[in-house]
């Protein structure tokens, strides 16, 4: 069974470096034949929340949230890729995560976090594991964190330590896991329901 990963990463700095481990984790899940799509938040004109997107009629929410909403509705599961802010995670990640509610549900998380020192943003990850659960995407148990930030992956995402090659490996077998079990999930569900949407999911599964 195919799994479609939503990458999210959020940071609104003009001299910002998760990109660069945000590509990284995109390059990793493409090399393992995931389909995935990176959410960037300053690739998209997501305002400060006024109204989630559930708060808009049908088809009358910004093109920026219809955009986002549809990536992580195709999802299986999310990759989040956070900074550490003063312990917690960047405004600009919490604002487009915020936004969204039932398009996380019943899919796995898996969280990567990162810091310009040697403390990976460990920090921030207690926070953002607090909030995932909230929002009702349930992390898997492994993180991982990425230290020196700035100099450990070049501009592509290619990691100039090898040792994030390895690292990687393990904490996307988990992730796929639960992508796979909660996937299985949804689609015996799918093919126990009359709705015509379910029964789409059943039959694309
Ligand atoms: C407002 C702010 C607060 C920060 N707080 C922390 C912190 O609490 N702990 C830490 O290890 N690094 C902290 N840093 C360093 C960041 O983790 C580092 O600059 C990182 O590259 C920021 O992510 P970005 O470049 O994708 O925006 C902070 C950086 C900023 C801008």
């Amino acid at each position: 069974m195919s799994i479609n990963t939503t990458v999210i990463y959020g940071s609104a700095r003009r001299a910002r470096q998760g990109l660069k481990a945000a590509r990284f984790v995109v390059n990793k899940l493409e090399d393992r034949g995931h389909t995935v799509t990176l959410i960037d938040s300053e690739a998209h004109e997501l305002p400060m929340l006024d109204r989630m997107y559930k708060e808009y009629d049908e088809g009358e929410a910004p093109e920026a949230m219809e955009t986002i909403a549809s990536a992580l509705r195709s999802a299986d599961g999310f990759v989040v890729v956070a900074a550490e802010y003063n312990h917690s995670i960047p405004a600009a990640l919490k604002n487009l995560l915020d936004h969204f509610q039932k398009e996380y549900l019943y899919k796995p998380s898996a969280i990567v976090t990162y810091s310009a020192g040697p403390f990976g943003g460990v920090r921030a990850l207690v926070n953002l594991r607090a909030i995932l659960a909230e929002l009702g995407t349930p992390s898997i148990p492994s993180a991982f964190p990425v230290s020196m930030v700035g100099r450990s992956f070049d501009d592509d995402g290619n990691a100039t330590d090898e040792s994030y090659d390895k690292r990687i490996v393990r904490f996307l077998d988990e992730y796929e896991w639960y992508a796979h079990a909660l996937k299985h999930a949804r689609v015996a569900e799918a093919c126990g329901s009359d709705i015509p949407t379910q029964q789409a999911m059943c039959r694309g599964a």
